[in-house]
């Protein structure tokens, strides 16, 4: 039996997020300048991509640029940003063809104004669709996004709108830039490191976590199956004893 076939599709992750790393490696590996590995990494995002909204994912977020990937050499950088917005122009088929919703998390405004431009066209054309949304976490942190949150409830307390003794976790949440994306049940991390590299540090409270040594532009839909596989063969037990688990 093939995992494709393993996998229940009544017990579906609704949200996995990808941390997707090891492209630098993988076009060392063959002798080639790193950003021929960020090029091919964008093959595995299209296969990711179709796959999980073919299996009914309604979430997928990719962290696709870190806050600390700004430390990188100005070349590589440069690189990104530009496979950033022609790969938006390129793949906006597979998100039109696939009814595929795009959204951005992460301190946006920090990207060059082309990026900024073609998130937001890409984002404007496909807001109607309604399959599967795909999260691109660029210039993200999990710091940052907690940071911000804090300032902005301090804000709300300064002028009176909140009370401090009415913030709980659901208020606190709700001023994430990922506040209407529901909390991830399964995250990948490709390229064999064992490290969240500050990605989602709240939402993954309780998610499963699966490590690959797969680099990224290796991973196709295949190696989804596997994790989502394996993800479902887990007890979830959220602090509860295996008895009280009613499958
Ligand atoms: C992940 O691949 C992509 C980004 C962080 C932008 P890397 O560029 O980190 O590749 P490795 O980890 O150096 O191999
Ligand atoms: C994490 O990968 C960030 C992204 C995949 C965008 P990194 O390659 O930046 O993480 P570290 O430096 O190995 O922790
Ligand atoms: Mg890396």
């Amino acid at each position: 039996m093939s995992n494709r076939e393993k996998i229940n599709e009544k017990k579906l992750p609704v949200h996995i997020a990808i941390i997707m790393d090891g492209n630098g490696r993988w076009a060392k590996q063959k002798g080639m300048a790193r950003i021929i590995g960020h090029q091919n990494g964008v093959d595995a995002v299209r296969d990711t991509v179709e796959a999980s909204a073919e299996l009914g994912i309604k979430f997928l977020t990719l962290y696709a640029f870190s806050t600390e990937n700004w430390n990188r050499p100005r070349y590589e950088i440069d690189a990104l940003m530009e496979l950033l917005v022609s790969a938006l122009k390129k793949e906006l088929k597979t998100m039109t063809d696939n009814n595929i919703r795009l959204l951005a998390v992460g301190d946006l405004k920090s990207l060059p104004d082309k990026c900024n431009r073609e998130l937001n066209e890409v984002m404007e054309l496909t807001k109607q669709n309604t399959r599967m949304s795909l999260v691109l976490a660029l210039s993200y942190s999990s710091r940052w996004e907690i940071t911000e949150a804090a300032r902005k409830v301090s804000e709300d307390v300064r002028t009176g709108k909140i009370s401090p003794d009415k913030l709980d976790e659901n208020m606190f949440r709700s001023y994430f830039s990922s506040s209407h994306i529901p909390d991830p049940e399964l995250l990948i991390r490709t390229s064999g490191e064992h490290r969240i590299s500050n990605f989602l540090l709240w939402q993954i409270a309780y998610a499963e976590l699966y490590f690959t040594p797969k680099l990224w532009p290796d991973f196709r839909r295949e190696d989804l199956y596997e994790a989502i596989v394996d993800y479902q063969n887990r007890e979830r037990r959220f602090g509860k004893v295996s008895e009280q688990i009613i499958s």
